[in-house]
Order: structure tokens, then sequence, then C-alpha cells
């Protein structure tokens, strides 16, 4: 059952890489066994989204049509009969990472990433393909988070927006968490750092109680980030010049006994081929260092064969975040030691669904870490 009567679903439709996105009317899902409807609240808007409209990033390997985009927040409209803990009314966040039920080994996010292969297509074009660009999307089940409205919205006074910035945290607890293992006291180099996730890496590595060095070219960018992350004592940068060896030197010095990095995580980005830190970043590694690649470059980095055998590295990969990852993200924001919204220093530009194409522009012209543009296709 349906927490309010709803009759109309408006939602952003993508039938062609050729055509504009379009404003429909599609039906309102039904909850069936193993799903769950809800009205969403807020989607944050990657810079690169339009790029994704106009087919300019066929990595995304998206089959049409669609409702494009990922995660939300939302309030459950129904749930289907076998929701255990769910019910109509019930803030939410969903994470739009979805696993095969009868082959884990196949991924893909509901509106946003095909996936690989056939498998993931079939996946992606079923029960699961419309993204969050639409008032009323139906999600599985197991996606979504209740989340501690008390706590969240009465207590600390965030919105449905400042909520959605988990969808960033929940990939830095993923890469620095799950990945990497990060310790209290143990030292990571984060790099780019100057990017969105590359800030939202370095808050999560403090927030574990690690030092964080970050790795940019540009040092007021760095002197931005040190700003937005409060002057936090263990937080340093380091301004890397493209000179390996100076910059392996440069990132030892700034390790707090000097000997090296434990973890080194990298944010390559997607215009890059290969990344810019990782030669001089693995030179700098302490024995038995973790380097996790979490970021989305072209091309490949060159792995010092010697090096990585007689220093015991781990070279890890890292997409997204499990269940286990996205609970722990909201037991540190609920805790406080992660901040959101004005209280982290966010600013949030917020769009209807009618006005997507200045929410795009927006969002190209200035994403960046707590710097966010999103889409309320419900008011809050
Ligand atoms: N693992 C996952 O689950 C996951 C999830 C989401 C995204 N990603 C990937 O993460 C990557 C980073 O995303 P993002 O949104 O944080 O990117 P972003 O905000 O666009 O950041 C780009 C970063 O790359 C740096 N950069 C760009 N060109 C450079 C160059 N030539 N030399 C040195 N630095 C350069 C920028 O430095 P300046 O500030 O100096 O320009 C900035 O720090 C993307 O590729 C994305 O696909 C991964």
């Amino acid at each position: 059952m349906g927490s309010t009567t709803a009759t109309q679903n408006r939602a952003l439709w993508l039938s062609s890489f050729d055509k504009p996105l379009e404003l429909i009317n599609l039906p309102i899902p039904d909850a069936t066994v193993g799903s769950v409807v809800v009205q969403v609240l807020n989607t944050v808007i990657q810079p690169y989204a339009e790029d994704i409209h106009t087919g300019k990033l066929p990595v995304f390997n998206l089959a049409l049509p669609l409702v494009p985009h990922p995660s939300h927040i939302g309030r459950v409209y129904a749930v289907g009969s076998d929701a255990v803990l769910a019910k109509p009314g019930d803030l939410v966040f969903f994470s739009g990472s979805i696993h095969g039920r009868d082959d884990p080994d196949v991924g893909i996010i509901q509106g946003h990433h095909g996936g690989e292969g056939d498998s993931g297509r079939k996946l992606m074009q079923g029960e699961w393909r419309d993204g969050a660009l639409q008032q009323y999307q139906k999600v599985p089940l197991e996606t979504i988070f209740v989340l501690d409205e008390q706590r969240l919205v009465k207590e600390l006074g965030y919105t449905p927006a400042d909520l959605h910035e988990l969808s960033f945290y929940v990939i830095g607890v993923g890469a620095v968490c799950e990945a990497a293992k990060i310790e209290a006291g143990e030292t990571i180099a984060i790099g780019p750092a100057t990017g969105t996730f590359g800030g939202i890496s370095c808050d999560v590595a403090l927030a574990r109680g690690a030092n964080v060095l970050a790795l940019g070219r540009s040092e007021e960018k760095l002197q931005r980030l040190e700003k937005q992350l409060g002057n936090h004592e263990r937080f340093r940068y380091v301004v890397m010049t493209g000179d390996d060896a100076a910059d392996t030197a440069a990132i030892r010095n700034a390790t707090p006994d000097g000997r090296g990095i434990e973890v080194y995580n990298d944010w390559a980005s997607g215009g890059l081929t290969g990344s810019p830190f990782f030669s001089a970043a693995i030179r700098a590694m302490r024995p038995s260092g973790r380097i996790v690649l979490s970021g989305g470059p072209a091309g490949d980095v060159r792995v010092p064969y010697a090096l990585v055998m007689h220093l015991n590295l781990k070279i890890i990969g890292k997409i997204m975040v499990t269940r286990t990852g996205v609970d722990l993200t909201l037991k540190m924001a609920n805790s406080g030691v992660l901040k959101l919204g004005k209280r982290g220093g966010s600013t949030h530009n917020i769009y209807g669904l009618e006005q997507h194409h200045e929410a795009f522009r927006h969002a190209k012209k200035n994403s960046g870490f707590r710097v966010y543009t999103d889409i309320a296709p419900n008011a809050w």
C-alpha cells in the first residue's frame, strides 16, 4: 500500500543518444515480491551526466530506452510482501549497485551502468532498468537502507540533498575501509586528491584515524582541500611535479616518520590514460603496503615487478561497496564523525525534473568535493 495516493510518475526518458531527454508520464510501478517502490526525493547529478545521455561514454554500456541515473534518497511508497523492515513512509538511501540473485558475479548499476557482457545486459533490461530521474522508482528490496530519520533529520538537520552525499561516502568507504582496510595511525596517500572522490576518501581516512597525504598537481587546490577538511592535524599534501624520483622522496618526507606509506589509493579520472601519480606513489610504499585502484582512467599503469615482490605489496582493484560498507558509512554519519550538508561545509544547487538541462550544465561546470548539484523529483 502506498503512503499517499499518487496518480502519475513524471520521468525523464532517454530513448536515443541522438535525442534529448523527454519529460513523460510513466505508470507508478507496483511493489511486487522482492521489490520496493520509492518516492524519489533527491539525486545528485554527476558532472558527466550529459555525456552519458549523449552516448559519449560508452563505458556505461547502457541499452536504451530507459530512465537514467543511479542512486537516490527517497521515501518508501510501497513494499513487496516479503519486506521485514521497510514500510511505507520510511526515509531510505537506495544504492544503485545490483547483482543477479541467481548469479552474484553479474553486477549492474540500475539506470546507470549496464555491467559486462550479455548477462549484465539481461539484468539491466528487465525489472531493474529504470533509474532515479523519475518520481517513483521500483528497486530491489535488498538495495535500500532505512535511515534513522530522528537522528539524521531531526537532530542533525540534514535534508535529502545533504543525505545523498552518502552516495559518495559509501564509495570512499569501499576504497579506504573495505579494500585498503586502513587502521588508525597508518599513513595513506590519496591521489589525485582534488577531485570529488579524492576529497571524500581523504575525509573518510581522517575519520578512521589515519594520517592523510593528499597528492595533486595544483597547490592552490590542495590548500583549498586542506581548508575544506578543517586544517586537520593529520592532513598534509604533496604537490606532485611529474619527476617520479623527486615525487617519491616528497611523499616519504611528508610521512610522520619519513619511512613511507602503508596505503596508496588512486583516483585517476576518466579523462586520463593511466595514472599520473601511481609510479611515484608505489615507490614510496612501506613493506606489505596496499595499493587500491579505484579511479577510472583508460589504458594501463606500469608495475615495478621486483619492487612489488620484494615489498610484499598488494595491488587491489575496488569498485563500489558492499552492503556491510554502506552500513558502516551510515554508522559514521549517524555518529557525526562524517559531516554532511552545512555541517561539513557542502553546498547544494537543487533543480526540478523540468530544469534538468540547467542541472546538467551546472553540474558540469561546478561539481567537486562538497560542491553538489541535485535534482529533486518530489518536494521534501
Ligand atoms: N571505484 C568506484 O566505485 C568509483 C565510483 C565512482 C567514480 N569512480 C571513478 O573515480 C574517478 C575520479 O572521479 P572524480 O569524480 O573524483 O573525478 P574528478 O572530480 O573529475 O577529479 C579529477 C581529478 O583528477 C585530477 N586530474 C585530472 N587530470 C589530471 C592530470 N593530467 N594530472 C594530474 N591530475 C589530474 C584532477 O586534478 P586537478 O584538480 O588538478 O584538475 C582531480 O583531482 C573517475 O574516473 C570515476 O570514474 C570510481
